[in-house]
């Protein structure tokens, strides 16, 4: 569904993503583990196209974004819920959700989806009026999620959904990324530092540092590499 290949970028004079290649497979999980700063967001922000590929492509569904505008990858069913639960503070959960469904024109469907959203994180509905800055984080980070779903994507990228955020939450968003994938059958990628919970729900894993792709493959095997069990499985608890 999405192959990126050789991408680099950065900011400024400096190079974050050091040719990296991956594979996202239409369907499945697929997680990026790393450590602070090895690029992760870096990585999606420029599969979104808010930092412009200096060098390589992201094709998706066969077609090259690379040169494309966020707004034009969300119409071809791409959504990017960002890290640090970015809601709309002064606007109310309701207003936030209808931010998401911007490039949806027919009203009808922007009603069904929010249902589904409603559905999903029931919770949302109960505070449909309150301002969004006043929300738990848990709640922003199912409010994100949500308006995220709004645009109706086909492929959807999560930038660490668990950070700073109760174990029982994490697995509640954990069950709601497991059961759209699985329902809905949306293709996800998702960044995260807790391996642990990523690894489990996941199909697919790589582990990004210093802006290259250092190890890849079925999250079975990863849980089994010892290298990844050293760095990044060692200390946590599970959940
Ligand atoms: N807007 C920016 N301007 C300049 N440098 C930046 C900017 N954003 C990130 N960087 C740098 O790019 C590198 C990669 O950052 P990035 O946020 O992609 O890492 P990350 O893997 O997502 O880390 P974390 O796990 O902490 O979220 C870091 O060295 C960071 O300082
Ligand atoms: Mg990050």
């Amino acid at each position: 569904m999405l192959e990126v290949s050789d991408l680099v970028s950065g900011y400024g004079k400096s190079e974050v993503l050091r040719e990296i290649s991956l594979k996202v497979v239409k369907g499945q999980i697929v997680t990026i583990i790393g450590p602070n700063g090895a690029g992760k967001t870096t990585l999606f922000r420029t599969i979104f196209g808010l930092l412009p590929a200096r060098k390589g492509t992201v094709v998706f569904e066969g077609e090259d974004l690379s040169k494309l505008p966020p707004l034009a990858r969300i119409q071809r069913g791409i959504a990017l819920v960002p890290q640090g639960r970015a809601v709309f503070p002064d606007l109310s959960v309701l207003e936030n959700m209808e931010m998401g469904a911007y490039t949806v024109k027919d009203k009808k469907q922007v009603q069904e989806t929010m249902e589904k959203c409603y559905h999903l994180f029931p919770v949302l509905r109960e505070r449909m009026k309150q301002r969004a800055g006043t929300l738990s984080g848990g709640e922003q980070q199912m409010l994100v999620i949500a308006r995220a779903l709004m645009s109706k994507p086909r492929f959807l990228m999560l930038d660490e959904p668990s950070l700073g955020i109760s174990p029982r939450l994490v697995k509640e968003i954990f069950k709601t990324i497991d059961a759209i994938n699985k329902d809905r059958n949306l293709t996800i990628c998702l960044v995260e530092q807790n391996a642990n919970i990523a690894l489990k729900h996941a199909h697919f894993g790589y582990v990004m540092e210093g802006g290259q792709i250092r190890i890849s493959g079925s999250t079975q095997e990863l849980m089994n590499d010892e290298r990844v069990k050293h760095a990044y499985l060692g200390k946590r608890e599970s959940q």
